[in-house]
This record gives structure tokens, C-alpha cells and sequence, in this order.
């Protein structure tokens, strides 16, 4: 949610109205700044992994089975990838490590400002459509795991299916 709609609740426009606008004001820099790097993007710390759940609009998909919570995101974007772009299944870069799971992504800003679901249709449609969908995430995720493992690195990520899905 943005700080303008937040402010667009309260009811005490004029008094409140100026404070909203210096706040605005105060982040705006850190707006303009955001770009090119990783880092200065806004990236989500945990995701539960669910496409029917989140875009339950989405034509073609297998009924839910499974799912995977609280995704540590945020840290295999700035920390467990830097280094093992050698390891993934999809090219990337240290500097921009968010390709290796946003297919043709070219900017961290084309993922933020997309629409969730449009962009997971289309990244979908490109990787063989919506029957294609457990293949795709496990050739993105558990491969680079497996990878790894293979590797004889110490800290490979898991490769048990108990271990991303729980029970
Ligand atoms: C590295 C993590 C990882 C491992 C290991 C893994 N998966 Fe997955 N799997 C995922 C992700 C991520 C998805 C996409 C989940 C979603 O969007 O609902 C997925 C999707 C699935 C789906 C489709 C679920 C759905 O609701 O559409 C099934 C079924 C599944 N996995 C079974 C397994 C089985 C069985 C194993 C072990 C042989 C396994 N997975 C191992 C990460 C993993
Ligand atoms: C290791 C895999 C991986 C990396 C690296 C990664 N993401 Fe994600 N991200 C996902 C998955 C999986 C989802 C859930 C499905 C989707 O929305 O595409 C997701 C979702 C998102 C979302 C939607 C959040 C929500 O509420 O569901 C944003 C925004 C996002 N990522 C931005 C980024 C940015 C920016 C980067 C690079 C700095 C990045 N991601 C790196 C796997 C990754
Ligand atoms: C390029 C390699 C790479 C890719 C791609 C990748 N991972 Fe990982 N993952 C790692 C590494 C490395 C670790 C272990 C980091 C550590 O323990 O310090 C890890 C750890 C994990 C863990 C356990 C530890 C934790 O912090 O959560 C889970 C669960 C996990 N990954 C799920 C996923 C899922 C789901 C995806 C796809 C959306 C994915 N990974 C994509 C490299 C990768």
C-alpha cells in the first residue's frame, strides 16, 4: 500500500494533509535512488510459494497440492546466490541476482511494478504453460540445490521434498 493512500484514510485532511506531504517528500530520494542494484530495490524478506493461492484467476493449473512457506526470498536474493550464478539453471548475475528465478526479467523494477499474476502468466506461457508449472519451479529451485550438493558445497539448500513443503 502506498503512503498516499494510507494518508487518504485519516479525516483530518488539512492538519494531517501537510505531514503526509513532508513524509512523501522525505522518501522520495530513496525512490529515485532505487534501481539499477539489487539492493536498493524493494524486495520481499518471506513468501509462501503458492501460484493457485495467489492468482487463483489463472487458467490451466493443476489443482493445489502443495505449497512452500515462508520462502526466505530476500536472502537468497542478497546473500545464498552471490557466487553461484555456476550452479543455476537460468543465467544471472551477482549484481542483479534476480534473474535467476524472474524469467527475462531486466530490472528489479520490471518485477515490483508488474502485476503479480500477469507477470507469473507470461513467465509461465514462455517456460511450456500452466501444466508445466512443477516442473519449471523445481528445475529452478531444487536444481540449483541438487547442484550444489553435487558440488561437495557445504551449504547447498535442500533437496528433500519434506524440506520446501513440509509435511
Ligand atoms: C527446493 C525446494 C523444493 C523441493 C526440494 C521440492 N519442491 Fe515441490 N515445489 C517447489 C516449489 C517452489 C513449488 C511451487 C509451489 C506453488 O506455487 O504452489 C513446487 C511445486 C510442487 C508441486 C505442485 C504443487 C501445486 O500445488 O501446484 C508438487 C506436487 C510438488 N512440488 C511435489 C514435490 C515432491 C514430491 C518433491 C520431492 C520429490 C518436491 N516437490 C521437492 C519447491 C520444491
Ligand atoms: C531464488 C529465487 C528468487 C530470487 C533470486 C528472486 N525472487 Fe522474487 N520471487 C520468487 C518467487 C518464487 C516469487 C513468487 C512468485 C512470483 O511472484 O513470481 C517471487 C515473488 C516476488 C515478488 C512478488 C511478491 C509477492 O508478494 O508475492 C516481487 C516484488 C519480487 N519477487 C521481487 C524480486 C526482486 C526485485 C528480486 C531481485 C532482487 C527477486 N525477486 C529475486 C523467487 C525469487
Ligand atoms: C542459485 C542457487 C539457488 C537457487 C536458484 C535457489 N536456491 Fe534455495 N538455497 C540456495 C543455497 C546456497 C541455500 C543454503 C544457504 C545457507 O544455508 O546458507 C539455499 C537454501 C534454501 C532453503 C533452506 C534455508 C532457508 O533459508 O530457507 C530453502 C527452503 C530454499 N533454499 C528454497 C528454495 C526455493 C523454493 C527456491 C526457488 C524459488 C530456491 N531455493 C532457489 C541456493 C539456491
Amino acid at each position: 500500500m502506498s503512503k498516499d493512500s494510507v494518508c487518504k484514510k485519516y479525516n483530518l485532511r488539512t492538519m494531517l494533509g501537510s505531514v503526509c506531504a513532508v513524509a512523501m517528500l522525505l522518501t522520495l530520494p530513496a525512490q529515485l535512488v532505487a534501481g539499477e542494484k539489487n539492493t536498493t530495490a524493494p524486495i520481499p524478506e518471506k513468501i509462501t510459494i503458492n501460484v493457485q493461492a495467489s492468482c487463483p484467476q489463472m487458467a490451466g493449473l493443476e489443482p493445489d497440492k502443495k505449497e512452500v512457506k515462508e520462502f526466505s526470498h530476500k536472502l537468497h536474493a542478497e546473500k545464498y546466490l552471490i557466487g553461484k550464478s555456476a550452479y543455476a539453471p537460468r543465467p544471472y548475475t551477482d549484481a542483479f541476482t534476480c534473474a535467476a528465478c524472474h524469467a527475462g526479467a531486466q530490472s528489479a523494477e520490471a518485477i515490483t511494478g508488474a502485476d503479480k499474476c500477469q507477470r507469473l502468466t507470461a513467465a509461465i506461457e514462455k517456460e511450456g504453460g500452466p501444466k508445466k508449472y512443477k516442473q519449471m519451479m523445481h528445475a529452478m529451485c531444487q536444481d540449483c540445490h541438487k547442484n550444489m550438493q553435487k558440488a561437495g558445497e557445504s551449504k547447498s539448500g535442500p533437496t528433500k521434498c519434506i524440506e520446501c513443503h513440509g509435511k
